[in-house]
């Protein structure tokens, strides 16, 4: 059984590890706003990193932001670096969680995990590469659930509202859901938007490994999945079409939300015995201009990242191969405000009474899970959330540590209802009566 400990036998209840990151100065804000929220409406919280200097700013920066000035003297700095064992034992020893913030996750990630499970840490990540988390399930799994810890990956913007979303149709749907897809599209404000550089490398280093996540997948030897009622067809070939279902043009989506919401389901129907509900991942791209734009950068991508020259190239002009989108100073805290994002999730099955394996699903429903800018106000809500449901609801996660989705620990917990009050918002727009 696991055991989620209290701050009594360790000083902190979290600890951010890559506090001085792009996104993880905005986890330190969302963190310090939620802090009433922690076990006995408070928290103990420190911030780490490889730079005390660095991680001093942040907090100065956080407490000018939120008009908090005692933060600075609250929060403990802790210096612990990826490269130095010792120094991360020493960070995981003290904290009942750590939020881990230091990415590309392919290079820096393992060793935070192994340190967390080998000191008694559960650890959530917000990483958006399949083949990190699925070699950590491999690899950690069977250890984290000797020690009862949870090492919860995926818990940003990749990919809470996917896989939560998921979840979310299936519970508010009458009868037996098999199939949900869903239609991603963000909006801007005037000031437009963009994406800081730490998750341009993550999506090169993802794209050229491809291969070994084909290999890792073969090592875990799954069954297929049982499909259930009316097998979900694939738009358009895998190719670019015309929604209907978002009035915009729109692509296969190629972030770890599929593969993230697979493996939801696959602990849902093996450990629990439900329905596997089949998903495919859409994310709308606007009309014919930004088409051609998104094919532009797509054909240079392809061809660059497959050797190092392109993409050394890559790395260096992030602006300039994304038309603008990714760059390395990430978006101004005005194109944050303006910017929001939308996941239209259209679902299918059977109503009570109707067997799925006696011809099409004769019932639909449609949801939405909406909010602010996915990547540095969404992520850090639903990382801090994660942490504090974690902590206030142990006995809601599953019976045995281990490494999972965000779905697979959290279907049981409140965590929705928890992200409603932050601003991430699931709700049904159509359900037949
Ligand atoms: N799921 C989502 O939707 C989502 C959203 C946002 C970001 N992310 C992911 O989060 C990760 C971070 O992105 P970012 O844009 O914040 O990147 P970033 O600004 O480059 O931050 C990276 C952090 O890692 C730290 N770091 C690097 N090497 C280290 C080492 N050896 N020891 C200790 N710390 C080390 C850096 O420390 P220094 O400050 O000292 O350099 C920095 O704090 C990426 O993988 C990105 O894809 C995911």
């Amino acid at each position: 059984m696991a055991k989620v400990q209290t701050s009594s036998s360790r000083p902190y209840h979290i600890i951010i590890f890559g506090a001085s990151g792009f996104t993880g100065q905005f986890v330190v804000e969302e963190l310090a706003r939620t802090m009433s929220e922690g076990p006995n409406g408070t928290l103990k919280w420190a911030v780490a990193g490889r730079s005390r200097p660095k991680l001093e700013k942040v907090l100065e920066q956080a407490a000018g932001v939120l008009g908090k000035p005692e933060l600075r003297a609250a929060v403990e700095v802790l210096v612990a670096d990826v490269g130095e064992p010792d120094s991360l034992a020493a960070m995981c020893k003290q904290a009942v969680i750590v939020l881990n913030c230091v990415g590309p996750y392919r290079f820096w990630g393992e060793p935070v995990v192994k340190a967390c499970v080998e000191n008694g840490a559960h650890c959530i990540d917000i990483c958006g590469e399949p083949q990190f988390l699925e070699s950590m399930q491999l690899n950690y799994d069977s250890q984290a659930a000797d020690k009862g810890l949870y090492i919860v990956g995926s818990c940003g913007f990749d990919s809470i509202p996917a896989d939560l979303g998921v979840i979310y149709t299936r519970d508010q749907f009458k009868g037996t859901l098999t199939a949900v897809e869903s239609f991603l599209t963000a909006s801007a404000g005037p000031e437009g938007a963009s994406i800081h550089d730490g998750t341009w490398q993550s999506a090169i280093y993802g794209f050229a490994d491809s291969e070994k996540l084909r290999n890792l997948r073969k090592k875990f030897g799954h069954n297929p999945l049982p499909v259930v009622g009316s097998k979900i067809k694939r738009r358009c070939g895998n190719a670019l079409f015309y929604s209907s279902e978002v009035q915009q043009y729109a692509v296969p989506f190629m972030g770890a939300d599929p593969s993230v919401v697979k493996r939801t389901q696959r602990f849902l129907h093996e450990d629990y015995q439900e329905t596997p509900v089949q998903y495919g991942a859409y994310a709308g791209v606007g009309g014919a201009a930004n088409v051609a734009k998104m094919l532009i950068v797509g054909v240079m991508f392809w061809l660059l990242v497959k050797f190092s020259f392109g993409r050394n190239l890559l790395i260096k002009y992030p602006e300039f191969f994304s038309f603008g989108y990714f760059s390395k100073d990430g978006p101004s805290r005005k194109q944050m405000e303006g910017s929001s994002f939308q996941f239209a999730f259209h679902g299918e099955g059977y109503t009570e009474g109707q067997d799925p394996s006696q011809g099409p699903p004769n019932s639909k429903i449609r949801t939405l899970v909406q909010g602010p800018e996915a990547g540095y106000v969404a992520t850090p809500i639903t990382m801090v959330q994660a942490a504090i449901t974690i902590l206030n609801e142990p006995t809601a996660l599953p019976k045995k540590g281990g490494v999972y989705t965000p779905g697979a620990t959290f279907a049981r917990t409140t965590l929705v209802e928890r992200l409603n009050k932050h601003g991430v918002q699931f709700s049904v727009i159509y359900e037949p009566s």
